[in-house]
């Protein structure tokens, strides 16, 4: 068995801490228990590009029980908790390649390694893989049955490799269903973000002025949690109804230069470049701090940070001190890259149940339909989507009402009275 990680002797933590994760996943413990007896994913390899976290740990061991050869690799060069990695590799006959904290040619290395193993359906998180199949290997990547992205960033890369006519396979966009996008981004975003914040820094968040860069799903989260923390959030955002949305949640909007002059702790999260650049640097107070939560570490300008400043120490751990010419110090967190993920543990078990819970479920989805899907990206079915929020709602003890027939009719009928 092929695999490059960190330390194999830290399995043991490693499986102590997948099975405290697993405690929280209810959902995907009922979909591993029918898999174990109906081995749907017999025979299927899968290459899996995925933050080695605990909570991935758990879909691994799920889709090996539903008769796959899962292959793993990071999806972040700093996210991968390497004891989880170990138990893969130690307890579970699992293919990892991921070490935390490698450089760039080994994050790719083990990107190959995943290749190597010529899976039938990928699995991302950002489209790194999927994208590496591709750009180095169409001829292969025609051959591959479907794949699967975790994340809005990725959807974004695959729907406009979809319009130009280069996407070489099918993918089912799992970011996309509602059971995945409204709970993991918004919930999961906006309390490991701060718990990533936190960790860091151990700043008091009451009283702090918290800046709040996109007010998609992931801004809704970490504004609401930054509040509700006693933090004063600002939101910046480009879109109209989301900037309308965010002044009638009570939050204060106002453009990037405001916020610069006044913000002690900077958020990115919009999947853009350069939202935080030397224009706003220059206008920061004396000890601001900035940091990152969407997926790549493009979001703050890193390169003019570094020409702006006369020096770089590290303060702590997590935590860049740079020293500007106007003698200002800013702070960056995690080299600017996933801050929940690299300072904190990621998002909780209990909402990344629903996120692998439909992306296990989707796995054995495409399978099935393998023959009637084109190269196109594809949303999760809406039977997946209800079931899991069923399941989920089940495994927390919660009931809810159906509707009478009278009012099934009503509902479905124009000519009943208004
Ligand atoms: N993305 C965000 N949080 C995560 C986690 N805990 N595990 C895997 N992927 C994640």
């Amino acid at each position: 068995m092929d695999f490059d990680i960190g330390d194999i002797s830290l399995a043991e933590e490693g499986k102590r801490r997948i099975e405290w994760a697993g405690e929280e996943m209810k959902v995907l413990k009922t979909i591993k228990t029918r898999f174990q007896k109906e081995k749907p994913l017999s025979g299927l390899r899968i290459g899996a590009c995925l933050h080695v976290t605990t909570e991935t740990a758990n879909l691994m061991v799920t889709l090996k029980e539903g008769g796959a050869e899962p292959f793993l690799c990071a999806s972040n060069p700093l996210s991968t908790q390497d004891d989880v990695a170990a138990c893969l590799v130690k307890e579970f006959g699992i293919s990892v390649f991921a070490i935390e904290g490698e450089d760039n040619d080994t994050y790719y290395r083990h990107i190959e390694s995943v290749i190597g193993a010529n899976p039938h359906i990928t699995m991302d998180d950002g489209a790194d893989l999927i994208t590496t199949f591709h750009t180095k290997y169409p001829a292969k990547a025609k051959e591959i049955m479907a794949g699967t992205e975790e994340t809005t960033t990725g959807v974004i890369r695959l729907k406009s490799m979809e319009k130009d006519g280069a996407l070489l396979y099918p993918v089912v966009a799992v970011n996309d269903a509602m059971t995945k996008h409204l709970f993991d981004n918004r919930y999961g975003t906006g309390q490991s973000a701060l718990d990533g914040i936190i960790r860091a820094t151990n700043f008091l968040l009451a009283g702090k002025v918290i800046v709040v860069f996109g007010y998609g799903w992931c801004g809704r989260g970490i504004a609401s949690r930054a509040r509700g923390l006693g933090a004063r959030v600002i939101v910046v955002e480009v879109d109209p109804l989301r900037a309308l949305e965010a002044v009638m949640d009570g939050l204060d909007v106002m453009t990037s230069t405001a916020a610069a002059k006044v913000g002690d702790i900077f958020v990115t999260s919009t999947g853009d470049k350069s939202v935080l650049r030397s224009e706003h640097f220059e206008l920061m107070k004396d000890g601001a701090t900035l940091c990152n939560a969407g997926h790549f570490d493009v979001e703050i300008d890193i390169p003019a940070l570094v020409s702006m400043s006369v020096d770089r120490q590290v303060a702590r751990q997590h935590v860049e001190r740079f020293t500007l010419r106007n003698g200002r110090k800013i702070f960056l967190l995690t080299q600017g890259r996933l801050v929940n993920l690299a300072a904190a543990e990621g998002h909780p078990a209990a909402v990344m149940d629903m996120s692998f819970s439909n992306q296990a479920l989707t796995v054995e989805y495409a399978r099935k339909n393998s023959q009637d899907l084109e190269r196109r990206v594809y949303g999760v079915p809406s039977e997946i989507d209800m079931e899991i929020a069923r399941l989920k709602l089940e495994s927390m003890g919660i009931n809810i009402d159906s509707l009478t027939p009278e009012q099934d009719e009503y509902l479905h009928s124009w000519t009943i009275g208004t």
